[in-house]
């Protein structure tokens, strides 16, 4: 590439972000040729309007008359009506390949303090099996049940594709086809300082950030992920995050209720445990549907309110699973300035005027990021949501102990797997509080869930009590 100071110079400086180029003289071509590529990617007019609106001003949050509960569908009971049509429907869908998968997986994941991508974070705590090879288990384990092949969309971001990437190589692809796995890239955008100028990181590098998991609804169009869809007849796609081990990939109840409801945009809501949980709130603000963020709570102190046995009334929390109609992100893309944008003060390393790096030990600046269920908004036909019962389908991975953790997850789901064991004749052992003594890890790959477990191991002779592995084939190991 060659790169013209000149013409990156008159770009940036329309702007008021020349600044930047500070240290050009002393950069070598290749560390010249990657700024400017950093700097090509930037919606300068775009970081404008939000350097307006979120630095130079302070920005009342939005004000709503009147902040109501979401309508929500009960959590499935597979002997009601609505529940059987909605399998039914969810199934004829996967049996004719009208489904792809989506993950987002382009986090920075620092909170787990974890060096590599939060995908590959080994969550087994008996196999070490990562959090993406349990996600490709539960793809094998659809793809024979409804004969089909189901593409997996894997978003990343220039913070981790190559590691990711080379992750997924070195496992063989998980014995997926990499024919229908591909990885596709968000947009990055700059962090800005409190004056609202870009920082450098290095001296030929801008700090950037990843813009937000909204970005999928423009990198899903830019990086021809819709338009490979469309060529394989795939009309909806099951939205997941990469840190929740337990989620139903490809839910063909949840499928099934969006299509029933001929929803644009569907999520699932668990019950939120206590008012103040670290998760977003569904609701419906002056009619329109929305997710509050956790750390907005206090703006709206509506949705802490309890009821008589100190329940929250809005209870509808997020666990950001969701179903997308494939129109719906063409038309959401189209509308994209539309789109909310967020603002976090955060603590942001950066070089000074003297060439200097600099680690703060306060926040000094602010990452904007775009929330894939703030697409809610845009929604013009009613969004479904459906209440699941957070066990075995959502433990997050936020950080590795307390509420929402590595350990939270490892307990829940040996809970979730010894209910499986026990239906299949193994005797479980159990704590005064009725906890499962041992760990368990079952491979979603051999059995999606405990009936198809429990239909498969007929006949088998269970070990006694301790902890156990049922790998994707059906091999019983025992110990750790
Ligand atoms: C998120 C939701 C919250 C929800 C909770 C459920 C947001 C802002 N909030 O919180 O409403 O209740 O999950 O677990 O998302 N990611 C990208 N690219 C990005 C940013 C994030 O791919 O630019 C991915 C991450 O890899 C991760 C997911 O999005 O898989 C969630 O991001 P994270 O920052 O962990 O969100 P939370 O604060 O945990």
């Amino acid at each position: 590439m060659t790169t013209s100071i000149d013409s990156l110079q008159d770009a940036l400086a329309a702007h008021g972000q020349e600044h930047v180029l500070r240290y050009w003289e002393e950069l070598t071509d290749d560390e010249r040729a990657a700024l400017a590529a950093q700097i090509e990617e930037i919606d300068l007019a775009q970081m404008e309007r939000l350097i307006d609106i979120w630095v130079k001003n302070e920005p009342k949050p939005e004000h709503f008359d009147a902040i109501t509960p979401v309508p929500v569908v009960p959590p499935v009971d597979p002997s009601r009506a609505d529940a059987k049509e909605a399998l039914a429907a969810g199934e004829d869908a996967l049996r004719a390949g009208r489904i792809g998968l989506v993950v987002v997986a382009g986090g920075q994941g620092t909170r787990l303090g974890y060096d590599g991508p939060k995908g590959a974070y080994p969550i087994g705590a008996l196999t070490e099996r990562t959090l993406f090879a349990y996600h490709a288990d539960k793809i094998h384990g659809l793809q024979r049940r409804y004969g089909v092949t189901l593409p997996w969309f894997v978003m990343v971001s220039d913070t981790n594709r190559a590691e990711t990437e080379a992750y997924f190589q070195q496992h063989a692809f998980f014995g997926l086809d990499p024919a229908d796995l591909k990885f596709f890239q968000q947009k990055m955008v700059p962090c800005v300082d409190a004056n609202g100028k870009y920082m450098l990181d290095s001296k030929g590098v801008l700090a950037m950030n990843p813009n937000g998991h909204g970005g999928s609804l423009l990198a899903l169009i830019d990086e021809g992920i819709v338009a490979e869809c469309r060529s394989r007849g795939i009309d909806t796609l099951s939205y997941f995050q990469v840190d929740n081990w337990a989620v139903k990939v490809a839910d063909p109840y949840f499928l099934g209720y969006h299509l029933l409801g001929q929803s644009e945009f569907s999520s699932k809501v668990h019950r939120k445990r206590e008012a103040r949980e670290s998760v977003g709130v569904h609701c419906m603000c002056d009619g329109v549907p929305h997710v509050i963020e956790y750390s907005e709570l206090d703006i709206y102190p509506k949705l802490l309110e309890t009821d008589a046995d100190g329940k929250p009334v809005h209870f509808a929390g997020n666990p950001a699973i969701h179903v997308l109609d494939i129109g719906f992100v063409e038309r959401v893309y189209n509308e994209f300035e539309r789109f909310p944008w967020h603002r976090a003060h955060k603590k942001i390393p950066y070089i000074d005027n003297n060439g200097q790096r600099v680690e703060p030990d306060a926040p000094n600046g602010y990452k904007f990021e775009t929330f894939i269920f703030d697409a809610l908004q845009l929604t013009e036909r009613a969004p479904v949501a459906l209440e699941i019962l957070a066990p075995g389908e959502y433990t997050p991975i936020k950080q590795m102990d307390g509420p929402n953790s590595v350990t939270a997850a490892r307990a829940s789901m040996a809970a979730y797997w010894s209910e499986w064991l026990e239906a299949a004749g193994m005797t479980i052992e159990r704590d005064g509080d009725g906890n499962p003594v041992h760990l368990v890890e079952i491979s979603p790959r051999f059995a999606l869930d405990k009936a198809e477990f429990v239909e498969k191991t007929q006949g088998v002779s269970w070990p006694a009590p301790g902890p156990i592995f049922v790998d994707g084939v059906g091999t019983i190991f025992q110990g750790r």
